[in-house]
Parts: structure tokens; sequence; C-alpha cells
């Protein structure tokens, strides 16, 4: 088993790069500058054509994920993949329920299905969870709560060692700024508390990612002033020496 490291860093790649070789130049580039890294994961989710190319990412504490993953693990599913064929190429996460993906369809019950999967196939899952927009009675607050209680629904607390929540609010994705840091932190309090809801006494057993532009820039005081575990990062990720010192910066938290 890994050992348990404090921070967790995930690069969602969403459809990028256009080429192999490309995803191979930021990957090696990336590995080879994480050599005096201490207390940090880092998960690379590239598009699935490029899974068995980039097999060699995977390390003590560096590894792959999916981006999405298929609720069943054969049968006829036109264009699905599934937990056992990405666990061929070292895939440890996958993410589920991006706000991405949901857009094209996959309701909390299809998320809910997905992470069960996942879970029972023996991947790790980074749920996401977020609003589209905020009002002033707090209803976006209610929303959040039921996103996550749909996304565990039957998810045993032995299974929530493998589990992230990646809190992505959707207007801070792919905008020009984070959601700031108060507020995030405000939302780190409240997950934590559905999450005790749900499980009882937890601690940091379930790690809490913020995710929504990200940068080198301001990707510390998310982490410090948010009180998350990690982040989940999209354009960044893709640019190998920022992405390199944004680890650099968070391992010395
Ligand atoms: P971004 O994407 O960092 O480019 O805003 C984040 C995400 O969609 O996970």
């Amino acid at each position: 088993m890994k050992k348990k490291t404090k921070n967790l860093i995930v690069g969602n790649w969403k459809m990028n790069p256009e080429t192999v070789s490309e995803a191979k130049k930021i990957v090696n580039t990336i590995k080879r500058g994480l050599l005096n890294i201490k207390k940090t994961e880092i998960v690379i989710c590239p598009p699935f054509v490029y899974l068995d190319s980039l097999k060699s990412f995977s390390g003590k504490k560096t590894s792959l994920g999916t981006q999405d993953i298929f609720h069943e693990n054969s049968g006829s599913f036109t264009s699905q993949i599934s937990p056992n064929q990405v666990k061929q190429f070292d895939v440890v996460y996958s993410i589920v329920g991006h706000s991405e993906k949901r857009k094209l369809g996959d309701t909390d019950e299809i998320v809910n299905k997905k992470v069960i999967n996942a879970l029972n196939s023996g991947l790790k899952v980074i749920i996401c969870i977020g609003e589209e927009k905020r009002d002033h009675s707090g209803e976006y607050l209610s929303f959040i709560k039921k996103q996550i209680f749909l996304a565990l629904k039957d998810v045993s607390k032995k299974d929530i060692e493998n589990i992230v929540i990646a809190y992505e609010p959707i207007w801070a994705i792919g905008a020009k700024e984070p959601m700031n840091t108060s507020e995030i932190h405000e939302m780190s309090i409240f997950i934590r508390k559905i999450l005790r809801e749900i499980y009882g006494i937890l601690g940091d057993d379930i790690k809490i990612l913020y995710g929504g532009s990200v940068f080198l820039e301001n990707a510390k005081s998310i982490m410090v002033d948010g009180f998350v575990h990690g982040l989940l990062i999209g354009r960044e990720s893709l640019n190998a020496k920022n992405f390199l010192e944004l680890i650099k910066d968070i391992d010395k938290i």
C-alpha cells in the first residue's frame, strides 16, 4: 500500500494535448522534476487513448487516473470504457461526475453507479461536485449536500479511504479567477460536515480538493487559506513547467 501523503494534486487534461508525443513530453518533464517531492501525491488524468504510452508515469508518489469510467465492467456498451480495462495501464484513480460530463448527461444516479463500480473494481474515485451558480438564500448549499448524498449512496464506510471529493464551482472552471479562499474555506468546512453526517467521525480520511482556475500563482494560497487537502487542475496541468513549480510550492506546505 502507498504511504499516506498529505497533499493530493490531480491534473485533468480533458481532451488535450492533440498528440501522444506532446503528452509524453509533458509527463516526462513533470516526472523528471519530482525527485525531491516528499509530501505530495500527483495524479495525471490524460485522455484514455494515451494511457498505455504514459504508463511510466506511475511511481511511488505518482499515478495515472482517468477522467471518467463506465458503471459496468463488460457488455454491449458501445464506446464505453471499464475500470478493469484501464487497470491494465496501472490506472489508480478515476474522476467521476465532472461537471463537463454531467452536462453531457451524467445524472446523480449515473454518477453513483460509476462510483460504486469503480470502487468495487479497485479504483479510487475523485467525485466532482459543484454548483452552477450561487443565490442569496443559500440554495446552492442544499444542492451540494444532495449531490454528495446521492453520489455516495450505498458506499460503505470501508470504502472511504478510496474516495476523494473535488469541489469545483462550475462558474470558476475554465475562468480567469478561482473562487476566493474564504469561500473555499467555508465550503471545505461544509463538505466535511456533510461527510461526518454520512460516515461519523472522519478526520482527514476523505480528502477534499478544490478545482476551478487554479494556477501557479494562486495554488498555495488556495491550499493554505482554503483548508483543502489538494487541487484538481485543468489548464495549468498541461503547462509542465508551471505545474511542476506548483507541485514544488505545495510540497513545502
Ligand atoms: P481549470 O479546470 O483548472 O482549467 O479551470 C478545472 C477542471 O475542470 O477540473
